[in-house]
């Protein structure tokens, strides 16, 4: 056997176990992608937002939940703040009692009922408690009518 069928035969055999080693890596990094579930981690759709006294008498807008707590006296009532159209942020315009979607005009009463523009749906007013803490507890899984409200002497 001459020099260069060792050195031939070397370099082959190095070829392999590299080749065997990226399979095994190759392997290894799929199984374990396989073991880590595609979840998707959404905001929490129950939460708390304060006491009712954070809230000034009016429509109190929160980005950080797109919502609106509206206070009028002692009742509080929680609306979404998400355009049924397609997700802009309405705002509350309070010289015309009403909502107005920047995006395509939809607008939407102070009851969130649709009165002009694309919206398919009202806004969706969600139920609001009072925790033992005494700090209001909103709950989008729960749509009430726009006659429910809470009733808390602040
Ligand atoms: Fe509000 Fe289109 S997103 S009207």
């Amino acid at each position: 056997m001459s020099r260069d069928d060792h050195s031939r035969r070397d370099f082959l055999s190095w070829l392999g176990w590299l080749a065997s080693l990226g399979t095994f890596g190759g392997i290894t990094v799929a199984s374990a992608r396989y073991m880590v579930p595609n979840i998707l981690y959404e905001p929490p759709k129950s939460y708390k937002i304060g006491r009712p006294q954070d809230y000034p008498e009016g429509v109190n807008y929160l980005p950080e939940k797109r919502i609106f707590v509206v206070h009028h006296g002692n009742r509080f009532k929680v609306i979404s703040a998400v355009c049924t159209h397609m997700g802009c942020t309405p705002r509350w315009v309070e010289e015309r009692h009403r909502w107005e979607c920047p995006c395509h005009g939809s607008i939407f009463n102070d009851k969130g009922v649709k009165i002009a523009g694309p919206a398919p749906r009202p806004l969706p007013w969600y139920e609001v408690t009072l925790g033992r803490d005494g700090r209001l507890f909103v709950d989008e899984r729960r749509i009430v009518p726009f006659t429910q409200a809470l009733t808390v002497n602040v």
